[in-house]
């Protein structure tokens, strides 16, 4: 995994510009990328490159045709939602100017090391005029800084406020997000009949919502909390980072126009298994959306007879104390809800792809090295054909 990572920084870096191709562009991207510069790109790539190698974000992939394309880069320099872009769009003049002092600084910097060299052996007994003292110096590092500044905070503050203060409309889906070491509790909300949001069903990890468009776009509101340790909510090409603190709400939204599966991590380090706690975004339109809640939101049918003993294995041992099957005596809260496993495309928040293959490995033991050791499901040492059994049950959870 390492060196495929290596492999694809040294092409993220090194390629024509066709990286960004992977995540189909939008028409706005493509006229961008025509007219910048191709050094400015090169700078945007390696940055991306570093960032995912940071991330972890090479494994999982893979996903079935029938889903929105994969887009794979979390390329924050090409924003596909309205809060995104708004700190794209500040995040360029910032850059800019930062890249002006850089270069004003280490110009400078150069010149005098030049122009001060030790030209012959007199100069190594010689000391050289000292300034003390001058007005001039010292007003123009103490004034020019400040002005860079604040033009930097009146920058970062409109764009802050403008996605802070944001009205909610009232066709915004509403979702609450739980982080937990390390996975990502989803509750879908709606409005009771007092007027409250209470949870119309729950998912885990793998977000769905419907898509809008730059002229109507369509809000996810998300309430962030956290059930243990900080966490960080982290999509980069719908929305800037917002941690998830204990005994707090944050919110955050975002506007996608752009269908797609979108990858996230979690941003803040939250312990062992912190890389692999990853999230996926689906992006989708509106009715398969609404198909995808439905479906949710509609409890399983009794278990069929062919997989009555992987039910029952499920519920006699501890797996029932810390998962929630709906229909079930299976109400436990530490471990994701599993009421529709099958409609999610990992497993462990994307640590394994959901195949049968993975799904059996997970079961017998997910602290295995390929799994995600140091996860709070323990291995229950069962046996392989227990195993079997219960994830035949599983498999029927759709
Ligand atoms: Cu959760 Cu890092």
């Amino acid at each position: 995994m390492r060196i495929k990572g290596l492999v694809f920084f040294a092409r993220i870096c090194y390629l024509p510009c066709t990286v960004n191709a992977a995540a189909a562009p939008t028409h706005d991207s493509v006229v961008k990328r025509a007219g910048a510069a191709g050094g400015w790109k090169f700078a945007a790539r390696i940055i991306v490159a570093i960032s995912l190698l940071a991330s972890g974000a090479f494994a999982q992939t893979t996903i079935p045709e029938t889903d929105p394309p994969l887009r794979p880069i979390q390329n924050m320099f090409e924003p596909l939602s309205t809060p995104a872009l708004k700190i794209h769009e500040t995040s360029i003049p910032v850059l800019l100017i930062c890249a002006a002092i850089f270069c004003v600084v280490t110009t400078l910097l150069v010149f005098i090391v030049w122009k001060f060299r030790q030209r012959n052996e007199e100069d190594r007994h010689v000391e050289p005029p000292q300034v003390y003292g001058s007005s001039h110096i010292e007003l123009a590092w103490t004034v020019i800084p400040i002005i860079i500044t604040v033009v930097l905070i009146l920058i970062t503050a409109r764009t802050i406020g403008e996605i802070q203060n944001a009205k909610i409309p009232d066709d915004a889906l509403r979702i609450r997000v739980i982080g937990h070491q390390w996975w990502w509790e989803v509750h879908y909300l709606k409005q009771n009949e007092n007027g409250e949001w209470v949870t119309d069903f729950i998912a885990a990890n793998e977000i769905h919502v419907p898509v809008g468009t730059r002229e109507e776009p369509k809000m996810t509101h998300m309430i962030l909390e956290s059930s243990d340790v900080i966490h960080s909510f982290w999509v980069p090409q719908l929305a800037g980072k917002t941690d998830l603190v204990p005994n707090r709400k944050n919110e955050l939204w975002i506007e996608p126009w752009a269908t797609g599966t979108y990858l996230g991590n979690c941003a803040e380090y939250c312990g062992t298994q912190h890389a692999k706690m990853k999230i996926r975004v689906i992006v989708e339109e509106q009715d398969v959306y609404e198909a995808w809640a439905q479906n949710q939101r509609t409890p399983p049918p009794p278990p069929p007879a062919n997989v009555a003993l992987g039910h029952k294995l499920f519920m006699d041992y501890a797996c029932a104390n810390c998962h929630t099957v709906d229909g079930t005596i299976a109400d436990g809260v530490f471990g994701p809800d599993l009421t529709k496993l099958m409609t999610r495309r990992t497993l462990g928040s994307g640590a394994v792809d959901n195949t049968p293959e993975n799904l059996f490995k997970w079961v017998r033991d997910p602290q295995a090295a390929d799994m995600k050791p140091g996860c709070l499901m323990p291995d229950m040492k069962m046996l392989d054909s227990e195993v079997r059994e219960i994830v035949a049950y599983l498999e029927t959870l759709k």
